[in-house]
């Protein structure tokens, strides 16, 4: 969370500065700031809110220079506040931006405080500032300042610091939180992702953890963890820069939404033939490591942990394997079982998710088989650090509510749910199935999108309620607890999700006619149990809003609405159902007015605990 942006060029910065922060805007959007040096002094710029705030400061105060950093907020430390904002400075002399928590920091501040340093802020950042202030002023080296504080400090940090005194370069170090260069043509750039540089380079160089590197005009040295200089791959990435832009749509979010059917299809590419999975396609010697596969473990957060949730359905149905699910922040801290020959497998949408990350790395000390992450962002932690990993090709999503990827991060889930069942006794004609019904589900995705109109009408009875409860079963539980998460993710009404079975063992209590429940129905073999569970509901007085296929038998009237959904094979239903319940969290936050792409509180990266 937070964004940092940094550059070190022989033309005014500012702009691109600001450019990338609009493209960081959605990892944390509290308040935003941004420094450069010019003619040797430090001019630095901060406003609360939003990067339009800081954008609409600097047309009437223009900011000259090089050489800058800017950042982003999502306030850990400290209210958001224009004093808290980043960029932090020290005598006038540094400035540094920074994402992560300083652990140590209220140890670090007592000493700094004791050697006469003062502190306007409440940031754990001015805590590193000044430190590397104070190391500056010993070595006059800034380089060597910024290694010097990387060992003093406990935490996680990305942070770029410029100096006043050397302005031709920029110092960075990376421990916890991603920091990425970005090379260009005599000007060369840092960002905490890719995306804020692709206006001006698509060649990068990830760090790594521990890494501090010097980047000039010209140069970029990179020392690792031990202080050895190294040389780090340059990547090329093949994105294009407008991949940012919101095109006809009003906000990301629906337009992330309709790119579903196309994402699904990059994601199938070269992965599956109707006649099943292709061989390599999760990395050379993977198919040497699916016999020795007992159980599967999967650890994710948010929405990527409810697409975990349904794929131990299939995983268990489908590939005769065991999986267990569990929220890395949870499964990070506990004693676990490893069971044997088990696949610990990773689901990220940034691949950048501190706990998740946390998680692996504990996996790896603990015996697991194998490690894999399904991800979307290509050259990000959890990729680079996992034994093997599958690419979800969503592309760039920037709604804070994750909609493509989740999907996407589903088909993926059930192309390893092939892969494993091949070697596991999934016969061949369900093999065949479930290749069919992948190659199909673009074209359903598109005709679930049909119902956008009714979903808009719809979401008109939902703006005034203060909560809302969700039922499925089976596979479709985590879609109703996915549909709940993204209604309070945008337009903050309070929303649970209940496996409908287990409505009377409590939440029925809930149940009047000011609590909507949407019901999650597709017709399959639980449709009749789930019709029981609705019956008790509607006899309880509440207004109903069933998602069914046509065939599901369930009849509008005045105290349930229906609302078709195309039929579809058994396997795909949770994917297609979750359409609707997208769009219908969608609308209910348009019309509730709120900030639909990024919602208050939230960040759409999380590189904190
Ligand atoms: C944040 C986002 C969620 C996301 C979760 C996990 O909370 O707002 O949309 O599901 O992080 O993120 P990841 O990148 O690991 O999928």
């Amino acid at each position: 969370m937070c964004g940092i942006v940094g550059a070190v060029a022989q033309r005014d910065v500012a702009e691109i500065l600001l450019e990338g922060l609009r493209r960081l805007e959605y990892r944390g959007y509290d308040s935003a700031g941004l420094a450069v040096i010019n003619n040797s002094e430090l001019q630095r710029l901060r406003r609360v809110g939003k990067v339009k705030n800081l954008s609409d400061g600097l047309d009437e105060q223009f900011l000259a220079g090089g050489t800058g950093v800017a950042h982003t907020r999502w306030a850990t430390h400290g209210e958001p506040s224009e004093r808290n904002a980043h960029p932090h400075m020290s005598n006038d002399r540094i400035a540094v931006v920074h994402n992560g928590i300083i652990e140590n920091f209220r140890e670090l501040k007592a000493e700094l405080a004791s050697e006469g340093y003062s502190f306007v802020s409440e940031t754990d950042t001015e805590v590193l500032t000044h430190l590397i202030h104070k190391f500056l002023s010993e070595s006059d080296n800034l380089f060597a300042a910024v290694q010097k504080a990387a060992q003093t400090v406990t935490g996680a940090y990305g942070t770029a610091i410029i100096d006043q005194q050397n302005p031709d370069e920029m110092v960075v170090a990376r421990s916890g939180s991603p920091l990425v260069i970005g090379l260009g043509i005599g000007e060369n750039f840092v960002a905490s992702d890719q995306l804020a540089l692709l206006p001006v380079t698509s060649r990068f160089i990830y760090l790594e953890e521990g890494d501090v590197a010097r980047i000039t005009r010209k140069s970029v040295e990179i020392f690792d963890k031990n202080g050895e200089q190294v040389e780090r791959k340059v990547n090329l990435v093949d994105a294009k820069a407008d991949s940012a832009d919101k095109g006809e749509y009003r906000h990301y979010m629906m337009k992330e939404i309709y790119e579903q059917p196309t994402c699904v299809r990059q994601t199938l590419e070269g992965r599956l033939s109707a006649a099943g999975v292709e061989a390599g396609i999760f990395g050379n010697g993977f198919e040497e490591v699916i016999p020795k596969i007992k159980h599967v473990t999967i650890v994710a957060c948010g929405t990527s942990y409810h697409a975990g949730m349904v794929a131990k359905y299939w995983f268990e149905q489908y590939a005769n394997v065991s999986c267990s699910v569990e929220i890395a922040s949870e499964f990070r801290y506990r004693k676990f079982y490893v069971h044997e020959g088990s696949l610990f497998v990773s689901i990220s949408q940034s691949g950048e998710t501190a706990d998740t990350l946390a998680a692996l790395r504990l996996a790896q000390e603990q015996g697991y088989l194998s490690s894999l992450t399904i991800c979307n962002v290509q050259g990000s932690s959890l990729v680079r650090e996992s034994d093997f990993n599958f690419m979800t090709r969503a592309g760039t999503e920037i709604g804070v509510a994750s909609t493509k990827a989740f999907t996407t991060q589903l088909v993926s889930l059930l192309i390893l749910v092939l892969a494993l069942g091949k070697q596991k006794g999934l016969t061949a004609e369900n093999e065949k199935e479930i290749c069919g019904a992948l190659m199909q589900l673009p074209g359903k995705i598109e005709q679930a999108l049909l119902a956008n109109k009714e979903i808009e009408d719809l979401a008109e009875e939902f703006a005034d309620k203060h909560h809302a409860l969700f039922l499925g079963r089976g596979d479709q539980y985590p879609i109703a607890m996915e549909g709940a998460l993204k209604l309070k993710e945008i337009s903050y009404i309070h929303a649970e999700a209940y496996a409908a079975g287990e409505l009377k063992h409590g939440p029925i209590a809930l149940i009047d006619a000011e609590m909507p429940v949407i019901v999650v129905a597709p017709n399959n073999e639980l449709l009749e149990k789930l019709h029981s569970n609705v019956e008790e509901v509607r006899a309880r007085g509440s207004i109903l809003y069933v998602f069914a296929d046509n065939d599901a038998k369930f009849q509008s009237d005045e105290t349930q609405r229906v609302i078709n959904v195309v039929p579809t094979e058994d396997i795909i239903a949770p994917i297609v159902y979750t359409i609707p319940l997208q769009l219908l969290s969608y609308h209910v936050a348009v019309i509730k007015g709120t900030d639909v792409d990024q919602p208050r509180n939230l960040a759409k990266s999380v590189t904190v605990e």
